[in-house]
Formats: C-alpha cells, sequence, structure tokens
C-alpha cells in the first residue's frame, strides 16, 4: 500500500511517499531562513510559505517515488508498456494513481500552518477519490525511529512495550508506546517544551533560531561541562512532569547582572551549562519512568534528539539498567518530515482508521498526545 503524506505543522512543507514502513521519497522544503531573524516561528510567514511551496513539494514527492528504482522488475515492465501506449508517464495524475492512501498531520502544531496542509490533503482526496488518514504529529515522531529506507534498512522489527521520549520545539513528553497506535502519556511539560526552552535561551545570548545546533556546538567546545549549576526545575516532584520556565528565568536573571563582555567571554559555559540543565531534566524524568513502569527499551523522537550530547546521555542511561534505546535512523528524521507521518499511517491503515468523512478533518478535537 503506497502513502503520500503530508506535514505542514511547524516550518517544514513536508511530503512523502511510503510502502509499509519503507521511504520512497521524502522531500522537505525548510523555512529556516523565513524565521531565523525572528527568533522563533512566526505563524504568519509560516502559512504563507507553505501556501507558496505545497504544490511543489506534492508533486515532487510524487514524482521521486515513482523512479524507475523503486520498481520491481515485473511493475517496472508493465509500467513500461503502458508508457508506450500512452504518454502519461510523465504525468503527475498518472502516478497519482499508483497512490492509495493520503496521510496527513492534523495535529498539534500552528493551527494556520496545519489548516494548508489538511486542505491539500482533502483536495487531492476528493480529486483522486482516494482514503484519508488523520495523524498526530507526535505519533509519527514515535514511529520516526521505525522508519526505513527504500531497501528496508535498518531491519529491526517492533517489541513492545516501548517507553517513548519525545522532545521537540513544542512538546516534551513521555509516551508509554503499548502497541501500534496504542499510547499513553505518562509525562509531558507543564510549560514550555525542551527544544523551545533551548531556543529562548539561544535567543538570550544573541543567537538566531533554531537555538539547538548553535548551543550543542558551543557546549561540545567546552567539553559539556556544567559551570554554573542552574535549576533542574520539578526533578523532585513525585510525577513525571517536566517543567523548564524556572530555568529559563534563572538563566535570564543570571545573563542580566553580566556586562556584554563578561557574557560574550562566557557565552560557551552558558551554553554548556544550560543545556546540561535541560538535559539532565530529561534523563531524570526519562529514568524515573524506566524504574516506575519497568520498561527498559526507549525510544525517541523530535528536532532536540538530533543532539549528540542528549543521544550519549540517554545512551548511558539505558546501559545502566541493561535496556536499548532506538534513534531515528536517518538525520533528516529527527526533524519535521512526512515520512514519519506515512508510516505511522501504515499501521492506521492496517487498522481502518480512515476519515469517514472529509469535512471534520480540520473541526474534529486533536488527538492529545
Ligand atoms: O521536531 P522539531 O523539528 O519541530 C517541532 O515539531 O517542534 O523540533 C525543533 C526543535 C527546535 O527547538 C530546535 O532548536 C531543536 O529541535 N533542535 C535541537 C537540535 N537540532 C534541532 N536541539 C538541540 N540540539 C540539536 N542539535
Ligand atoms: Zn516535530
Amino acid at each position: 500500500m503506497k502513502i503520500l503524506a503530508i506535514d505542514t505543522s511547524c516550518d517544514e512543507t513536508a511530503a512523502a511517499v511510503t510502502e509499509g514502513r519503507k521511504v520512497l521519497s521524502n522531500v522537505i522544503y525548510s523555512q529556516v531562513l523565513v524565521h531565523k531573524s525572528w527568533g522563533g516561528v512566526v505563524p504568519s510567514l509560516a502559512k504563507r510559505a507553505h501556501e507558496e511551496r505545497i504544490d511543489y513539494v506534492v508533486s515532487e514527492a510524487v514524482r521521486k517515488a515513482f523512479r524507475v528504482e523503486n520498481f520491481s522488475p515485473s511493475e517496472l515492465a508493465s509500467l513500461k508498456e503502458e508508457a508506450q501506449t500512452s504518454t502519461r508517464i510523465q504525468n503527475f495524475q498518472h502516478f497519482f494513481s499508483q497512490i492509495d492512501v493520503i496521510a496527513v498531520t492534523q495535529g498539534p502544531g500552528l493551527a494556520i500552518a496545519l489548516e494548508v496542509g489538511i486542505q491539500k490533503a482533502k483536495e487531492l482526496a476528493e480529486k483522486y477519490k482516494k482514503p484519508l488518514i488523520a495523524v498526530n504529529h507526535m505519533e509519527g515522531h514515535i514511529y520516526s525511529s521505525f522508519v526505513q529506507n527504500s531497501k528496508g534498512n535498518p531491519s529491526y522489527d517492533f517489541e513492545f512495550p516501548y517507553l517513548a521520549l519525545l522532545v521537540s520545539g513544542s512538546h516534551t513528553e513521555l509516551v508509554l508506546f503499548k502497541d501500534h497506535i496504542s499510547y499513553e502519556v505518562i509525562g509531558k511539560s507543564v510549560d514550555d517544551a525542551g527544544g523551545e526552552a533551548i531556543d529562548k535561551a539561544a535567543r538570550m545570548i544573541g543567537f538566531g533560531y533554531p537555538g539547538g545546533p548553535t548551543l550543542e556546538r558551543l557546549a561540545l567546545d567546552v567539553k559539556n561541562k556544567d559551570f554554573y549549576k542552574f535549576p533542574r526545575p520539578m526533578s523532585h516532584s513525585g510525577d513525571l512532569n517536566f517543567s523548564f520556565s524556572g530555568l529559563k528565568t534563572s538563566f535570564f536573571y543570571y545573563i542580566r547582572k553580566l556586562s556584554e563582555e563578561e557574557k560574550n567571554k562566557n557565552l560557551k559555559e552558558l551554553a554548556s551549562s544550560y543545556q546540561e540543565a535541560v538535559f539532565d531534566c530529561l534523563i531524570i524524568k526519562t529514568e524515573k519512568a524506566m524504574k516506575q513502569t519497568g520498561i527498559k527499551k526507549l525510544v525517541v523522537g523530535g528536532g532536540v534528539i538530533a543532539n549528540k550530547r542528549l543521544r550519549n546521555l540517554l545512551r548511558a542511561l539505558v546501559k545502566k539498567y541493561n535496556g536499548s534505546v532506538l534513534f531515528p535512523p536517518y538525520p533528516y528524521l529527527t526533524g519535521d518530515n512526512a515520512a514519519m507521518i506515512g508510516v505511522a499511517a501504515h499501521f492506521k491503515a492496517e487498522k481502518k482508521m480512515y476519515m469517514q468523512d472529509l469535512s471534520t478533518l480540520d473541526r474534529i478535537p486533536r488527538l492529545s498526545l
């Protein structure tokens, strides 16, 4: 079953064609340059950029998916035969007939940005009479560790249950991933998300959006040491929730006391200490969740998981408990992309979770994950 998936939840216009866990094509048109100087994603600019790019991104994804190398010899032979009798082979419409299902990110995300993808998916589903599947963006991030390339790598299979740690620019969650499309959120941030907390701190010391990669580089230069010991909010709360706003405030007051010269001289130390504090909060609650649930198999997802320091801390954590951790296998899978949406949709299709009434897609309550 071939799925065309679309994600416009934030600042990437993304489309992919997937089959099972395999990605036949993946197109991401990043808006990073549009938002960089604003220190964060500006919703109205995101909406306009999605509108300008969505048709191009979708048609590229469909075109790339049907490159010859993605076909078996027998499929190719029949396509060639068809091509000889028809000029339609170059035609988007012709390729589109090979798509079985359309999947789209329904939320969470920026409402006016999501809307662009949802409208496009509805339009295509109606025009080409394809069933439509709504996917939760965080559900996509959970499945990102199981996405395979077109050759089926990596080949590891599911071994439920998992504990999923999701850390993106808008969400920080601990989720029990019990079985396909079966989740329970057991912890989440009560204020800022991990990525958001990092982006805001980067902005406070003069860097643009996204702040994560910048802080990672600065911190690496001082070997990820913790110089200032900023607070780890809620680390002793009995629950599995996170909080980053106290840490952000404490960072703000600390740098306010510094002269411009002092701040610039200590940028690396500030970045490293702050990053350590954020990651420590993540590790403390993940460890608590492992102890509480007895689950030692982690799967992680979201933009912040690109960070090598965080990956090493997670590896050290599971080693302590003889557990394991799965990371998104290819770099593009940590950030936002539609391939993970297509793979999550595949498992929803197996459960026949199709949208019955397309007109309700943008009105039904966003799944809470
Ligand atoms: O998942 P994502 O691409 O978008 C959302 O769904 O929000 O996550 C974006 C977040 C941003 O906050 C960005 O600063 C952070 O991921 N990020 C990183 C790194 N790369 C991206 N954070 C830490 N280290 C990185 N290398
Ligand atoms: Zn995301």
